[in-house]
């Protein structure tokens, strides 16, 4: 009975014992794995960054995604649509890529769930870097250090599956989130914006309806809607063109409102050139198109507050981040 008892107590303190180390091992083991996964974060972001501004990814070596998304522009390319290889044009005007990581949809139909599945679209598109994707997985992976980042930044050679994650990781870090107007914004400090600035937030967010579809923080509701760019939408018709859905004629995705000061010329085809051009349109009321959201009505608004509206929208600059991305954001 005695022995019994010892054996038992014995065994009692080695299970207590036993789960102790281990427990004290899964949490250094999990800390190193942890750190691990940082290293590989890094490492994925800076691959996602070169290839991001690598020509090599177009059929003649011209064309990077960085030719149409300028780090200094915002990541858009200030031309009313966008160039691609041998000078060919696209149908629409390029997008600010900053704060993309909260995209709940990609491009202006708002077609694609992810950034992974977009990096592929201009690659393979014929205006922009006319690559077949199996060319460019083997052009790529023999250009170093391309298969070297992979292996380390994955454990796998350098694929298509390499090329969207890095990418899209890459395009995660850039923020632009710290503009003067988020500063008031916030409440940390509320002299961050000028009287008139103040009194054009009042303008955008309480005298007219620009909230209802350009919402604070985001300044989107990131939905696709029919803001009455035409009456009559010629060849590019938005998101119809996804399903052929005449229910969604003129739908385009409500971009940010966010560093337009420098993303111009604006709307999907850059058919409007100044800011003052894009208040005059809603302040006509649309051009009234059928499908155009009823949100849209004719409004006025003195020199002054138009005046007002402008600067408040200026003040959502926030060019921060390209302190802070390396030597390829130049
Ligand atoms: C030839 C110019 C051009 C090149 C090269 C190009 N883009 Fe774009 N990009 C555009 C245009 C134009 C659009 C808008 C297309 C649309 O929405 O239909 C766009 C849209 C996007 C979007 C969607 C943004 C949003 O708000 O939905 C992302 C993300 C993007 N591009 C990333 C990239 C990446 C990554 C590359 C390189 C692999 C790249 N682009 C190469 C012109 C270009
Ligand atoms: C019904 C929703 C809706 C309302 C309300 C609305 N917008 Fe828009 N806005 C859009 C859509 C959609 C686009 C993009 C259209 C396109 O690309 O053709 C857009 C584009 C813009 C752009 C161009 C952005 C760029 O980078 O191209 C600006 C600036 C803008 N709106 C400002 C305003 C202002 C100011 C108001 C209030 C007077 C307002 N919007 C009201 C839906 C709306």
């Amino acid at each position: 009975m005695r022995l019994k008892s010892f054996s038992f107590t014995l065994f009692s303190i080695g299970a207590f014992i036993v789960p102790f180390f281990m427990v004290k091992n899964s949490i250094e083991i999990k800390k190193i794995a942890k750190e691990i996964d940082r290293t590989k974060e890094q490492l994925t972001i800076h691959l996602g960054e070169k290839l991001f501004f690598e020509k090599r990814l177009s059929i003649n070596n011209t064309v990077s995604c960085a030719t149409c998304h300028v780090p200094k522009f915002a990541f858009t390319d200030r031309k009313k649509v966008s160039e691609g290889v041998y000078g060919r044009k696209t149908e629409r005007n390029s997008p600010s890529l900053l704060n993309s990581y909260k995209l709940k949809t990609v491009m202006y139909d708002a077609h694609l769930p992810t950034l992974e599945m977009q990096v592929i679209v201009p690659i393979q598109e014929h205006v922009e870097m006319d690559m077949k994707m199996i060319d460019l997985i083997k052009k790529i992976k023999q250009i170093e250090p391309y298969n070297s980042l992979a292996l380390k930044a994955f454990d796998r050679e350098f694929d298509a599956y390499v090329l969207t994650r890095s990418i899209a990781a890459y395009e995660r870090t850039l923020l632009s989130e710290n503009s003067r107007f988020d500063q008031y914004y916030s409440g940390k400090n509320k002299t961050a914006l000028t009287r008139n600035e103040k009194a054009g937030w009042k303008i955008f967010s309480e005298k007219l309806y620009c909230t209802k579809c350009h919402p604070a923080p985001d300044f989107t509701t990131y939905l696709p809607e029919n803001n009455g760019l035409y009456k009559n939408f010629k060849s590019d018709k938005g998101r119809f063109r996804i399903h052929l859905d005449s229910t969604q004629i003129g739908f385009f995705k409500i971009p940010s409102l966010r560093n337009s000061a420098i993303t111009y010329p604006y709307m999907h085809d850059g058919s409007m050139q100044t800011l003052n051009d894009v208040i005059d349109h809603y302040s006509r009321g649309g051009a009234g198109h059928t499908l155009q959201s009823k949100n849209i009505q004719p409004f006025n608004l003195s020199k002054e507050e138009k005046y007002q509206l402008i600067v408040f929208l200026k003040s959502l600059t926030d060019l921060t981040y390209l302190k802070k991305t390396s030597i390829h954001t130049k």
